[in-house]
């Protein structure tokens, strides 16, 4: 298997909630490594830029309003396919379908609210990790 990296936003939700160590926990716990992270409270528009190949849906507004209500943590998850690794430890997007102890299972109230983000490729990785860092901020362990 091959060592990934992958984009990891801890969600205004899950931060308001000081759940940050726990989530983190989770990741380490199963093998990834935080090679980088960044706080930052998103302007409505930076949201709007992260988040642009949805905007077009009928959330994006609400999106981009719920991203940018408070801090988020951005970090870069390093480890063996980080990317789907990353994604099983989430859950299902709604939290409703989200199987049991999964982050999203346990701290996300909704759709909206559902207090992680990772990214769902390799090569959205790449650009998602490039939107919050530059390259000499990334440290491998
Ligand atoms: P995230 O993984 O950050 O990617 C886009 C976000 O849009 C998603 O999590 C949800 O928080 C939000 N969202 C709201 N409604 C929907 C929907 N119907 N389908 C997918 N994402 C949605």
């Amino acid at each position: 298997m091959a060592i990934e990296r992958t984009l990891s936003i801890i969600k205004p939700d899950a931060i308001a909630k000081n759940v940050v160590g726990d989530i983190i926990r989770r990741f380490e716990e199963n093998g990834l490594s935080v090679v980088a992270t960044r706080r930052i409270h998103l302007t409505a528009e930076q949201a709007g830029r992260f988040y642009a190949v949805h905007k077009d849906r009928p959330f994006f507004g609400p999106l981009c309003a719920f991203m940018s209500s408070g801090p988020i943590l951005a970090m870069v998850l390093e480890g063996k396919n980080a990317v789907r690794l990353n994604r099983q430890l989430m859950g299902a997007t709604n939290p409703k379908e989200a199987d049991a102890g999964t982050i999203r299972a346990d701290h996300a109230e909704s759709i909206d609210a559902n207090a992680v983000h990772g990214s769902d490729s390799l090569e959205n990785a790449a650009t998602e990790i490039s939107f919050f860092f530059a390259d000499i901020d990334i440290y491998s362990s």
